[in-house]
């Protein structure tokens, strides 16, 4: 017998909304809190709460690749993955996923993507409290700041927050109670209890978690991220970070490159130009340890390669010299979110005898890469291969980024 047919629960993630105070650069459920984005951080709880069916509400646009994130995370669970296009409200939305329930589905959450980090737990206590007593359940969390009523600027008096809870999701509901409810409403309600409650059902309420507060602001992110930063919980399925994620951490990255002999006029090596020297040849001016340098920093950021950046297809950086590429290179990696830590290079070359420049060369280097320390080592190769016939040169170089 095959999953489905013997689920009695379903999560409807309600993830359509654009995110208009958050105010990214995608709709706010694909924005990454991490590696991972909010709704792939969502659907790690609720995959690590009781088996279920699963269906996520998208943008129209974004259906598909919702669908890729939620079959990765679910694992062996795909067959219990539903993926549908959201609506212009979030109630439109709800109403949309209502519409893919199994058949076998008695118990229905309802759970804002935004809600995040929202711990599997969390989402089997509505679930089992909705079993239990057949009733409507909303996680809440008790209010715990002061609270003042106001008329614009004046305070005109206190409220007693012993009365008030904050509401979170998921929220429960035995299926046909809250199908007749959504059949029934007239009107936009802020959340799917208050919508069930006007329709003449009690709602109880449970514990909700502290991690399942909602992203709507760009500090709400900012506390999301510090949260998946920090946290030492191990992954319970792939997707959840845990540990220090990734994105905290300074990051190496290795380049090498390398170019023959032939080229006109001087040879240029590590940011300098050897008058006496014969030429390397290449789409730009060959300096293979500024290049090595490049890739170096451009793996460490994870943007590629010297060839996808500034390949063939960029005649602007034909014939460009070292400090152009090194400067471009710096200022893509640091809108990427990262300081250069350091960088060093080995040059293998028959020509030219390097060590009287060395001092030279590296703060040409380092000047290029805006003042980071830039060492390198030059060696011969006893005679053997290209490098030591002099046909060429090859170079090596490793960085170091740190977050900025
Ligand atoms: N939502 C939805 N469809 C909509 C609007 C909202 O599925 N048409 C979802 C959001 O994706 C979110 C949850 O409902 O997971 C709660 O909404 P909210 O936090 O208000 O998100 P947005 O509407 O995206 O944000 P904003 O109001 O700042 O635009
Ligand atoms: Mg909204």
């Amino acid at each position: 017998m095959d999953i489905a047919s013997r689920i009695d629960t379903a999560i409807v993630v309600v993830a359509a909304g654009s995110g208009t105070r958050l105010g990214g650069s995608a709709p706010k459920a694909f924005v990454g809190i991490d590696e991972h984005s909010i709704l792939r951080h969502c659907l790690a709880g609720v995959f690590d709460a009781e088996q279920a069916q699963v269906i996520v509400v998208a943008p129209a646009s974004r259906v598909g690749e919702a669908l890729a994130e939620a079959e990765e995370v679910a694992g062996e669970r795909r067959e219990l993955v539903t993926v549908v296009p959201g609506g212009a409200t979030r109630q439109e939305s709800v109403a949309a996923g209502l519409k893919r329930l199994l058949p076998t589905v008695e118990t229905v959450l309802v759970h804002d993507a935004a809600r995040a980090l929202t711990p599997g737990e969390t989402i089997d206590r509505v679930a089992r409290a909705v079993r239990e007593t057949g009733r409507a359940v909303v996680p809440t969390l008790p209010v715990v700041d002061t609270l003042k009523r106001v008329d614009d600027d004046r305070i005109v008096g206190v409220v007693d927050r012993a009365a008030l809870a904050a509401a979170q999701t998921p929220q429960g509901f035995a299926r046909d109670v809250l199908l007749t409810a959504y059949a029934a409403a007239s009107r936009e309600f802020t959340d799917d209890a208050a919508l069930v409650q006007e329709a003449g059902h009690q709602v109880l309420s449970v514990e909700g978690s502290a991690l399942a507060f909602k992203i709507t602001t760009p500090a709400d992110l900012d506390r999301a991220r510090h949260l998946v930063a920090g946290s030492s919980r191990a992954p319970a399925v792939p997707g959840r970070a845990a540990g220090a994620s990734p994105a905290q951490l300074p990051r190496i990255g290795m380049g090498t490159d390398v170019h023959a002999v032939g080229g006109d006029g001087p040879l240029r090596l590590a940011g300098l130009e050897w008058p006496d020297e014969p030429a390397l040849s290449g789409h730009s001016d060959g300096d293979a340890v500024a290049h090595a340098i490049v890739d170096a920093l451009l793996s460490a950021a994870g943007l590629g390669d010297i060839g996808a950046l500034f390949g063939t297809d960029r005649p602007e950086f034909a014939g460009a010299r070292a400090d152009v590429f090194l400067a471009e290179t710096r200022r893509l990696v640091e809108e990427a979110g990262w300081r250069i830590g350091n960088v060093s290079a080995q040059v293998q070359a028959r020509r030219p005898i390097f060590a009287p420049r060395r001092a030279e060369a590296q703060a040409a280097l380092s000047a290029a890469l805006g003042g980071a320390p830039v060492s390198v080592a030059a060696t011969t190769t006893d005679g053997m291969g290209f490098t030591g016939s002099g046909d060429g040169v090859q170079a090596f170089a490793v960085a170091l980024l740190v977050p900025a």
